[in-house]
């Protein structure tokens, strides 16, 4: 049952690559490929965010570089070696903390051409009201080639459709990456507040 429904998915999404690939402008470098579910078929909690990432998205560059939200193409391993040793927000982070952290985001995974995982972001989100963008990483190697900056317009386009009030993310130096994608300094930081190591 379970392996049936790993085909269907795989021949949906690969059935959605060529679609896409065949209907590209000739100008455009960037392409996104939805298949939301339509919104009133969500249920709530994890489940739904589960299935949501399972199911839904593969976004191609013309040089081979995609996104992909499924969590489980992730290379979890690699995703906590680059957070816990590379982002400054989050070293020393658990594997175990960086597992949870997973199950409870919307991933987005970002692959080479041949397949190897080359960076990762999360979005934390009720799908109605708000997201927080965070731990967004592209590999060193990797860097400099837009991609970063690709990696968050494809998140911006996933949440489009749900409409919601704001997107948040923090950055120390990265400002330039999502300004280019419409983020701008928060209007009102005084409003925010935060409860340091709840717990
Ligand atoms: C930040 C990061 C994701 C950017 O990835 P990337 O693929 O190199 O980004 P892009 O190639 O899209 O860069 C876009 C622009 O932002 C600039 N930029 C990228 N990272 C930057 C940074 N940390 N500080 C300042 N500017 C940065 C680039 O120089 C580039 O400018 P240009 O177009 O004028 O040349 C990547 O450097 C990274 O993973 N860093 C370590 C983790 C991190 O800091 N994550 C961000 C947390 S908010």
């Amino acid at each position: 049952m379970g392996n049936e429904r790993d085909r269907m998915i795989t021949a949906k999404r690969c059935a959605w690559r060529s679609h896409a690939v065949a209907r590209r402008p000739p100008s455009t470098r960037v392409l996104s490929m939805h298949m939301w579910p339509p919104l009133g078929s969500l249920t709530t909690g994890w489940a739904a965010m589960r299935e949501l990432a399972r199911d839904s998205v593969i976004t191609c560059r013309d040089d081979g570089y995609e996104v992909d939200m499924d969590s489980d193409r992730l290379d979890v391993g690699l995703v906590h070696h680059w957070l816990s040793t590379d982002a400054f927000w989050a070293l020393g982070r658990t594997r175990e903390t960086v597992e949870q952290s997973i199950r409870a985001s919307v991933n987005f995974g970002l692959y080479g051409s041949g397949g190897q995982q080359v960076g990762y972001a999360r979005v934390v989100t009720d799908l109605a009201t708000f997201a927080w963008l965070c731990d967004v990483y592209v590999e060193q190697a990797h860097r400099g080639k837009g991609l970063g900056t690709w990696l968050a317009a494809v998140v911006r386009d996933h949440l489009a459709p749900y409409k919601l009030k704001r997107v948040i993310l923090s950055t120390v130096d990265a400002h330039e990456v999502y300004a280019k994608v419409g983020f701008v300094p928060f209007p009102d930081p005084q409003k925010l507040m935060i409860l340091k190591d709840a717990g």
